[in-house]
């Protein structure tokens, strides 16, 4: 994975820094900050440590660092210099070549690509000598991220706020890098394995779902750049890396994890087996085994996919329809009721489906359809979110316009 310089300089926008920083390493870059003076007051290099997992430096004139002299190491270190926020004061230095301290010095020792994304009050950004200086930038093959228009600290509103970290990375990774991740910048809601109804303290109503799908397409969305919340019912499974989780028991629980986490998210899939039925009654004590049979009385479980698809603003939900027989017609009859993007049909039995390594599904949206025949579910999974992503962007993607703050790349 690449290795990313960071680089803070001393704009009130550098309390975004550590967002950012976490933002990265979830994306499984290797991060390394340095920072200005001056941008030791709006953040501290202890924060800054504690989020990129390695030291900070911002003085050149470090004694111990600069034995083995680490500044060039840290320039050959680097893949990318991202410097986030960048004051016009930094501008200005790196486009006349200054070398005064140990940012700047690692600018011009570098052959890394170096993207800035400048932040300052509006009416220095329109200042001359700003622009011209991001003239010289430009010509010089730094990748400029131009600052956004909206409210700024000073009261004041116009050009100059630092985007979000999110478009940051995202426009790192789409623009600069050019890595195919599809999903970069899009948040993924994902439920996987089973639910436990408790019937008493000591029994509970479950299924044979072992999650394995739910987590290999969590993992899947992961490497294609999505910000994934994975809602995990109890399984035997390893913590998935690089994403939010949440553990639920029933199916009550997966309902509200599932609302809790639902805003602004792109795609909701829903692979987790939920109880369609629980007790009505859950028995404090343990029930006794009695002389005569006993009877459990069921009442029907909130549907939780169809509370996410039937949502005003509703994500690309994909639901699963797990079948023993008659697959296509109850998954149709599944798409259609529940008012879905797309469904995922396997059959389950003794061969097929829940607690297998491998799966054959059968997929459906709108008026088509595409049969994956049995293979691992890492691989399928990889399948899946390629069509998945297909459908979606196909359906959400043609109403975004491009924003204008990527026009200044090289
Ligand atoms: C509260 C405060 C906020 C500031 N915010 C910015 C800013 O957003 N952008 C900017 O270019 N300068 C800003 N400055 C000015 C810079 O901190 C100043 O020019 C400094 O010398 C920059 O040093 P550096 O470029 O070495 O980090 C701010 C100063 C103060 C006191």
């Amino acid at each position: 994975m690449k290795n990313i310089l960071l680089g803070v300089t001393g704009s009130i926008a550098a309390y975004k820094s550590p967002e950012l920083v976490r933002q990265l390493r979830a994306h499984g870059f290797s991060i390394k900050v340095v920072l200005t003076e001056s941008a030791k007051e709006f953040v501290t290099e202890t924060t800054l440590q504690a989020v990129s997992l390695n030291p900070v430096r911002s003085n050149l004139w470090d004694k111990e660092a600069e034995a083995v002299m680490n500044h060039i190491e840290l320039a050959r270190w680097a893949d990318y210099i991202l410097i986030a926020p960048t004051t016009a004061n930094f501008m200005a230095k790196i486009a006349r070549g200054s070398a005064d301290d140990l940012l700047t010095t690692l600018c011009l020792a570098t052959k890394a690509k170096i993207v800035i994304s400048p932040a300052m009050n509006h009416v220095m950004w329109g200042n001359s000598a700003v622009q011209e200086n991001r003239n010289i930038l430009l010509n010089r093959g730094i990748v400029i991220i131009d600052p956004e228009t909206g409210d700024q600290a000073c009261g004041e509103t116009g050009i100059g706020r630092m985007p979000e970290p999110e478009f940051i990375v995202a426009f790192l990774i789409n623009k600069v890098m050019n890595i195919d991740r599809p999903l970069t910048g899009k948040k993924v809601l994902i439920t996987a394995g089973p639910t436990r109804e408790s019937i008493d303290p000591i029994r509970y109503i479950t299924n044979r779902s072992s999650g394995k799908m739910g987590y290999a397409l969590a993992s899947e969305f992961r490497a294609a750049g999505a910000d994934v919340h994975l809602v995990s019912g109890p399984t035997n499974l390893p913590k998935p890396e690089h994403m939010a989780l949440t553990y639920i028991e029933t199916a009550d629980d997966m309902l509200k994890a599932v609302h809790k986490n639902i805003n602004d998210v792109d795609i909701f899939v829903a692979a987790a087996a939920v109880a369609d039925y629980r007790p009505v009654v859950i028995h404090k004590n343990k029930i006794k085994k009695m002389k005569n049979d006993l009877i459990i009385e069921l009442v029907k479980s909130e549907d939780v996919l169809s509370s996410v698809s039937k949502l005003e603003i509703a994500p690309f939900t994909v639901g699963f329809a797990a079948e023993t027989h008659r697959l296509k017609e109850y998954a149709l009859k599944k798409l259609n009721d529940k008012s879905l993007n797309m469904i995922i049909a396997n059959k389950v039995g003794p061969d097929h489906g829940f607690d297998q390594d491998d799966n054959a599904v059968h997929v459906f949206w709108g008026a088509s359809g595409k049969i994956f025949k049995k293979m691992p579910k890492k691989i399928l999974a990889k399948k899946l979110v390629l069509l998945i992503t297909e459908k979606f962007q196909i359906k959400f993607e043609q109403k975004k316009t491009n924003p204008s703050n990527i026009t200044s790349i090289r």
